[in-house]
């Protein structure tokens, strides 16, 4: 049974104390659903101030990036060392980084090994442009992710995927859920071949890009579908709450 992984993804939003705030309204009413996995990732800044925030609670924290060295000088970076004290997951290879900042597979690649060795559970979003959807290239595109970015990993337990269509992600124009069900599927094929199939069928797979409270049913209700990476919608502490609620009825399991 793999158990549903709820994940926010708060992306460059909230100062510190606005993301304790949201914390607080969120945290009690996350507290009291069992049966998936909650999962925050605020920036870097509110890491430390949401940890202490979360000590006593089942929600569980995570950072939106890492860098794949451990120290030195590289100014700027957080290393997944840094971040292990007080992370169990981190987000690696978000279409907005290798849209906006260059990150290729390659790199992503580096990140998941990086993040791997510090302990810390590598969430690995993948997912085709537009352009790559309209052109039936989905398949190749994110099978050339998953193998460039998973090269080399032969342990992967622990590894989550999320699979983010670029042309849903903050768009309101979520996939169906038969869409995002069937790239899924593809997704554990492959990763099968990459990873062997014991470990493919225990891997999470998550579907990312417009969930809000009125689609998440739709998507957890796949068989494939083991949860969701949720952007703008998990900045409202209601309809977050919403969410995993209702992910935790439709697919609850301890
Ligand atoms: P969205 O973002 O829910 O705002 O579309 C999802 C994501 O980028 O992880």
């Amino acid at each position: 049974m793999r158990k549903p992984l709820i994940a926010a993804n708060w992306k460059m939003n909230t100062t510190p104390s606005e993301a304790v705030d949201l914390v607080k309204q969120m945290l009690p009413a996350l507290d009291a659903v069992s049966g998936v996995e909650t999962l925050i990732c605020p920036p870097f800044i509110s890491l430390v101030a949401v940890s202490e925030l979360l000590r006593q609670s089942r929600v569980m924290l995570g950072a939106q990036n890492a860098y794949y060295e451990e120290k030195g000088a590289f100014t700027g970076e957080v290393s997944p060392l840094m971040l292990s004290g007080l992370c169990r997951y981190v987000i690696l290879g978000h279409s907005e980084r290798r849209s906006l900042f260059g990150e290729s597979s390659q790199v992503v690649n580096k990140k998941v090994k990086a993040a791997i060795k510090s302990g810390l559970k590598p969430i690995l979003c993948v997912g085709e442009s537009l352009t790559d959807n309209d052109g039936g290239r989905t398949e190749s595109v994110v099978t050339a992710q998953l193998k460039e970015s998973l090269d080399g990993i032969l342990e992967a337990v622990g590894l989550v995927i999320a699979y983010e269509p670029v042309w849903s992600i903050g768009t309101g124009r979520a996939a169906s859920g038969t869409q995002a069900n069937s790239t899924i599927k593809m997704i554990r094929d492959v990763l099968a071949t990459l990873i062997g199939w014991q470990t493919a069928d225990a891997t999470r797979i998550l579907y990312g890009g417009s969930v809000n409270a009125a689609n998440i049913a739709e998507f957890i209700e796949q068989p494939e579908i083991d949860g969701a990476l949720v952007g703008g919608a998990s900045l409202k502490a209601a309809e977050f709450v919403s969410i995993v609620k209702q992910a935790a009825s439709i697919k609850g399991c301890n």
